[in-house]
């Protein structure tokens, strides 16, 4: 599909907060689906960041629903150290999309850190440029304010979004 011949052997996971997956995430899915042998995209159970807007739950299934064209990639989820989830797992390799440049300097220390604590290297893709300026914050907050986001997020995402915008817009005054 991208002329790179398959990894043989490699299991690659994914990880993320993915609240939401947008399409950017998506296309890093799709692209490391055609190099590595089977993906895994694994969701974080507690973001770091912030707490999540959508359950582990929702998470789970809108990427479910995304991915279910790719027979080698399953969803699952994690919590605490990616290293010991990627060690558990028996993982070869950890991906990674960077979008801007800003974003490399902190995945790199992360690849370092994780490549320490597990012994598994991480390999970056690129953002497909499309998608280089869609972050799931982003679409949260243009979501929130009225925009119209289907052009960033899978249907399956737009459904969940929908649905709990319905379920929490306040009463009319
Ligand atoms: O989608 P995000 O928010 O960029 O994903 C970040 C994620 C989940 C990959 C990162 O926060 C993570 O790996 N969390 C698990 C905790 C951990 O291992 N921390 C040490 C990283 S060196």
């Amino acid at each position: 599909m991208n002329g790179l011949p398959q990894q043989p052997g490699h299991s690659a996971i994914y990880p993320g907060s993915f609240d939401p997956m947008t399409r950017g995430h998506l296309d890093v899915i799709e692209r490391a689906a055609a190099i590595f042998d089977n993906v895994v995209v694994a969701v974080v159970v507690n973001p770091q960041k912030r707490e999540p807007l959508f359950t582990l739950d929702e998470r789970e299934a809108m990427i479910t629903a995304s991915v279910a064209h790719l027979p080698n990639v399953e969803v699952t989820h994690f919590r605490g150290l990616l290293a010991d989830f990627v060690r558990g797992h028996g993982a070869t390799v950890i991906v990674k999309g960077l979008r801007v440049v800003s974003d490399f300097e902190g995945e790199m220390s992360t690849a370092l850190m994780n490549r320490s604590l597990s012994g598994v290297d991480t390999v970056f893709l690129p953002s497909d440029p499309r998608w280089s300026f869609v972050s799931s914050t982003l679409v949260k907050e243009v979501y929130s304010l009225g925009a119209d986001v289907a052009k960033y997020v899978p249907p399956a995402v737009l459904q969940v979004m929908q649905a709990k915008r319905n379920a929490t817009r306040p009463a009319e005054r």
